[in-house]
C-alpha cells in the first residue's frame, strides 16, 4: 500500500499531528511518459509550514485532502518516461508518501541525483538550503575579510552554511543558536568564531560584549527580539540581510509587531534586504560547482539530523519550530 499524510484542516498556531489524516492507498502504477518513484528520504522546511496557511504566496497553499508537500529523494521503480530509467534516483516535490506517479513536469520539476553522494545532499547543501546560503551570503551580503558577521539560526540546515561561507571569505562570525550543545558544534566542527545560547543567555549582553556596534553583516533566520538586538550593535552602513523569520511561526495570525529598534537603520545609515532563493534558479550551475568543490575538499562541514518512519512526519515538521534539528531535518521512509 502507498501510505500518505493528507492535509485535514490548517492550523492556526503551532503545527502538529492533529492537521494531517494518515491514509493507505493502492500503489499507483506509471501511466504514459510517467515514472513511478518510491521514496527514499523526505526533506523538512519551515516554509513547509507557510503552505499550510491559505494566504498568498509565492507558491499555492497545500489544499485540504492534498498529500502534503515536501521535497524528496527517491528511487524510480517503474519508468515509462524516455529520461529516466529503473533504478536511477531523483530528487522532485512528492510529498508525505510511499509512492508517486509522476511525469516530472509542473512547477518543482524532477532532477536526477546523478552520482551526487550521499543521495541526501540535493536535498540540502546541494539544494535550496545550500543555494540559499551561497547567494544570500556570498551573492547579496558579500563578507569581507576582517568583517563581523553574525547568523542567526546558526545551527540549522541554511545557517550553518552562511556562517562557514563567510568564514571561507576571512570573515568573523558569530552563531546564534538555542542550546549550548548547538553552540558548542558551531565553535568545533563548523568553525565559527563565537557562539550565542539565545536559550540559556542573554543575546543583547552577549552581543555588547562580543561585537559592540561593529556588526557589518546579519544574516538572520529568525527575526523577532533576536533581529531588534541585533540592530542596536550594527555598524556605521552595515548589512541586514532577511533570509526568514522563523520565530513568526510562520502561523498566519496573530504575528507579532515588526522591529522596535529600525530606526537603527537610519542612524547607522544602514540597509535591510530580504531575497528569495528561487529567483536565482539560473545561477545555481555554477554556485553548485564551487559547493561541491568547498564540501570535496572538507571546507564546509555538513550535519544531517535524521528521523525514521513516516509516521513521524507531522512532528518532525513541529520540530523544526522546537528547534529539534541539528543541521538538516530529514525524514527516512
Ligand atoms: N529566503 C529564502 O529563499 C529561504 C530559503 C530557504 C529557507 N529560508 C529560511 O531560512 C531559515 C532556516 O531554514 P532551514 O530550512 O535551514 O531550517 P533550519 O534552520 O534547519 O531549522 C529551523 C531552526 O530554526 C530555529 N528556530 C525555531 N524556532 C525559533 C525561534 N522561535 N527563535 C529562534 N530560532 C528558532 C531552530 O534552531 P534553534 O535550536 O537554534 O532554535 C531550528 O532548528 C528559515 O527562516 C527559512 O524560512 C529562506
Amino acid at each position: 500500500m502507498n501510505r500518505q499524510w493528507l492535509l485535514k484542516e490548517r492550523p492556526n498556531a503551532n503545527v502538529g499531528s492533529e492537521h494531517f489524516e494518515w491514509v493507505e492507498t493502492p500503489i499507483p502504477s506509471a501511466g504514459e511518459g510517467e515514472i513511478l518513484v518510491r521514496n527514499l528520504f523526505l526533506s523538512f522546511e519551515p516554509a513547509q509550514r507557510g503552505w499550510l496557511n491559505d494566504v498568498p504566496s509565492y507558491v499555492p497553499p497545500v489544499a485540504i485532502g492534498e498529500v502534503m508537500r515536501s521535497a524528496a529523494v527517491g528511487e524510480v521503480i517503474e519508468s515509462n518516461h524516455k529520461d529516466y530509467a529503473v533504478g536511477e534516483y531523483v530528487t522532485g516535490t512528492f510529498g508525505w508518501q510511499d509512492y508517486i506517479a509522476t511525469s516530472g513536469e509542473g512547477m518543482f520539476p524532477i532532477a536526477k541525483v546523478n552520482d551526487i553522494r550521499p543521495i541526501t545532499y540535493p536535498l540540502h547543501i546541494y539544494g535550496i538550503t545550500g543555494m540559499t546560503a551561497y547567494f544570500g551570503m556570498i551573492d547579496i551580503g558579500k563578507p569581507l575579510a576582517g568583517e563581523t558577521v553574525v547568523v542567526s539560526g546558526a545551527a540549522g540546515a541554511t545557517g550553518s552554511v552562511a556562517g562557514q561561507l563567510a568564514k571561507l571569505k576571512g570573515a568573523r562570525v558569530i552563531g546564534i543558536a538555542g542550546g549550548p550543545e548547538k553552540c558548542r558544534w558551531l565553535l568545533e566542527h563548523a568553525n565559527f568564531d563565537e557562539a550565542i545560547d539565545y536559550k540559556n543567555e542573554s543575546v543583547s549582553d552577549r552581543l555588547n560584549a562580543l561585537c559592540a556596534n561593529s556588526i557589518d553583516l546579519f544574516f538572520d533566520n529568525v527575526g523577532g527580539q533576536i533581529l531588534d538586538d541585533v540592530l542596536t550593535n550594527l555598524s556605521i552602513g552595515a548589512r541586514v540581510l532577511l533570509c526568514g523569520g522563523i520565530s513568526s511561526g510562520y502561523t498566519a495570525n496573530n504575528l507579532p509587531p515588526g522591529p522596535i529598534n529600525y530606526m537603527q537603520l537610519v542612524i547607522r545609515r544602514a540597509t535591510m534586504q530580504g531575497f528569495l532563493v528561487l529567483d536565482y534558479l539560473d545561477q545555481f550551475p555554477g554556485a553548485l560547482e564551487e559547493m561541491h568543490s568547498w564540501v570535496n575538499q572538507g571546507l564546509i562541514h555538513v550535519e544531517e539530523d535524521v528521523i525514521d518512519g513516516l509516521q513521524h512526519a507531522p512532528s518532525t515538521l513541529a520540530g523544526l519550530f522546537e528547534g529539534k534539528n541539528f543541521g538538516k531535518q530529514l525524514l527516512k521512509l
